[in-house]
């Protein structure tokens, strides 16, 4: 039985080793597709499969059409904005995600894109330090929590809005949990956006939310470019000049952006959040031993559908 793993941005060496090694022991064999150009390599690859390994691969009802033996599919990251559930549970397909596993490697580079940012993208001129700054954590997820973790390190005050975590689990980090959406964005010198993208959260980031933000902030997004109304942000960072945006995940609007904000807006190339050998590393491996999990036992823990 064939496991593929589909990656259009490829997992370090050791990951792909490690998947390797899991597969062979349970008696499966390692489809490799990486760097793929077209769709079609996808629909391709997926055919004779009975389990696949994606990161922020797309798997529309297409390609879940096209994998006539597939099982499960396991997103080795931990949004699955990717997939189309509804497809997948039709064709009684499993899907599932690995939570945590990227979380720390996604949070270290909220603070390489804070401290380019902070010291204005080194250009010589004079910046600001992060110490006794105002953070604003949106959502205390995984990767949220390893963020405030690094952040007490840097001597900044740390603030959380998440509708699904108790007070007391934000403020056992010494961290102050905020009840309401405004009031975070208030508070925050520094913006550090950590939400899903789901119906709810998308294009939830506007005009009116950004323009609670105090004079000189600078916000940082490792999430989705989908939860970001971009067309208001734009218009946003027009109207505040005192405003800086670093974002890991390029804005469909990303060439307007850099000509219209030069020194105050930055985009990776491709996001590279959860991209460090150790990530993929653990989500790799996680991704693999829970679709032997899974084929051998029918174990369905981190199930999303
Ligand atoms: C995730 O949801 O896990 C992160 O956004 C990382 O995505 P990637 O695996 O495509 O780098």
């Amino acid at each position: 039985m064939k496991v593929l793993v589909a990656t259009d941005k490829p997992f370090d060496q050791k990951a792909t080793n490690g998947i390797r090694g899991i597969l062979d022991a349970a008696g499966y064999e390692l489809v490799l597709l990486e760097k793929y150009t077209e769709k079609q390599q996808l629909l391709d690859a997926v055919a004779d499969v009975v389990a696949i390994i994606i990161r922020s691969d797309i798997v529309d009802a297409e390609v879940i059409a096209a994998a006539k033996n597939l099982k499960i599919v396991v997103r080795a990251g931990a949004g699955y904005d990717n997939i189309d559930l509804k497809a997948a549970t039709a064709a009684n397909v499993c899907v599932m995600n690995t939570p945590g596993q990227n979380s720390n490697a996604v949070a270290e580079l909220v603070f390489g894109l804070l401290i380019y940012g902070a010291r204005n993208f080194y250009d010589g001129s004079s910046g600001i330090e992060l110490k006794g700054k105002k953070l604003g954590i949106q959502a205390y997820g995984n990767v949220g929590r390893n963020v405030a973790r690094i952040a007490k390190g840097l001597g900044m005050e740390l603030y959380a809005y998440d509708t699904l975590c108790s007070d007391e689990l934000i403020a056992a980090d010494d961290v102050v949990p905020l009840h309401t959406i405004s009031e975070l964005y208030e508070k925050a010198e520094i913006l550090s956006i950590n939400i899903p993208a789901t119906p709810e959260t998308r294009r939830s980031i506007n005009r009116d939310l950004l323009n609670l933000l105090p004079k000189g902030a600078i916000i940082v997004n490792t999430a989705r470019k989908e939860v970001v109304n971009e067309e208001e942000m734009m218009q946003f960072m027009q109207e505040r000049t005192d405003i800086k945006y670093l974002t890991d995940i390029k804005p469909d609007n990303h060439e307007e952006m850099c000509k219209k904000f030069p020194g105050r807006y930055f985009s990776t190339p491709k996001k590279m959040g959860a991209q460090t050998a150790e990530a993929n590393i653990n989500a790799g491996i996680a991704a693999a031993n829970q679709i032997v999990r899974y084929l051998k036992t029918g174990e369905e823990r981190f199930r999303v559908n």
